[in-house]
């Protein structure tokens, strides 16, 4: 029952209406009987809503787009991971003093990682965002061979590899932008014999995300058996891209994965308990059938 002691904690984002989180950790607060309460606040005005978070003493606070860069100016330490990944979605408040980490990267890592051992692999990642960024820390951490980025601008995944100061084997290539006109053949004839040098693909692209999910960063045609491919997009949890790869006898990673990922961990930062993945991904059945 929430009372005079219970702890808040929070998402902030725009939208954040869709957000899985508040179900995910209230239910997770009601299995282990903690006194805390987690709402979704919808806010524009960032630099408000964390003041008002701190006088407040909300106690943990996860940030979602597209406020994970801007959060950075409001708070008042980051830990060195979020600083390099240059984007904050997990704040905590520590006698009164927030602390940004950065939970992405670990969690998209621990996803792939049920499914493949990523040491010494090459890997094609779809997408140079924020998404990317995070992705791409975690694969440089586990020692990955190679990394490609594709990318609709290319100097966008340029910029991104020089950020991050990656040391292992890095490259670009160009991906056509999805959607909005047509791509010959010829180019995803290229585009797929590119990727037939790589263990593993990633998309970190909103392509195929709902309401666009007829749409696919690839064609069917660029995958193949051999490949492991992670769509970190879970709405749907099937997406188009991920269809593809079942038809081609590839290995599906599901976004959902990362989603769980990230979620245990904050709720682990937050509450200092433990929470378990098999319980969390009943609730997540609830809400996305
Ligand atoms: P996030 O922070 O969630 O990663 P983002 O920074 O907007 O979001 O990045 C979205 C990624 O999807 C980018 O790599 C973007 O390509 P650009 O860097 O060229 O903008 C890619 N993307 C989005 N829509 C796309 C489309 N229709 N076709 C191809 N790539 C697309």
């Amino acid at each position: 029952m929430i009372d005079a002691k219970t702890k808040l904690c929070c998402i902030i984002g725009n939208p954040v209406e869709h957000s899985l989180s508040p179900v995910l950790h209230n239910t997770a607060y009601r299995k282990l009987g903690l006194n805390y309460a987690f709402l979704a606040f919808r806010v524009t005005d960032v630099k408000a809503a964390i003041a008002g978070l701190r006088a407040l003493n909300a106690v943990g606070i996860v940030v979602t787009v597209p406020h994970k860069q801007e959060v950075i100016k409001y708070i008042d330490n980051i830990d060195q991971t979020a600083k390099k990944i240059g984007a904050v979605n997990t704040i905590i408040n520590k006698n009164g003093k927030l602390k940004g980490s950065n939970t992405d990267w670990i969690g998209a890592i621990k996803a792939l990682e049920e499914k493949v051992r990523l040491k010494d692999k090459k890997v094609a990642v779809l997408g140079a965002g924020g998404a990317a960024r995070a992705v791409i820390y975690g694969l440089q951490k586990r020692q990955v061979k190679k990394i490609t980025i594709f990318n609709r601008t290319v100097s966008r995944a340029k910029k991104l590899i020089k950020d991050l100061g990656l040391t292992c084997e890095t490259d670009t290539a160009s991906l056509p932008e999805i959607g909005n006109s047509h791509i010959s053949p010829t180019r995803w004839q290229k585009i797929a014999q590119q990727l037939k040098n790589y263990h593993i693909i990633i998309n970190t692209t909103s392509v195929g995300m709902q309401p666009n999910h007829h749409l696919s960063p690839l064609v069917k045609e660029c995958i193949n058996q051999n490949h492991v491919v992670y769509d970190i997009v879970y709405t749907p949890k099937q997406t188009k891209l991920l269809s593809y790869a079942q038809e081609m006898g590839a290995k599906l990673v599901f976004g959902e994965r990362m989603l769980l990922h990230v979620v245990k961990r904050q709720f682990e930062l937050f509450t200092g308990r433990k929470v378990n993945i098999v319980d969390m991904e009943t609730t997540l059945r609830k809400f996305l059938p």
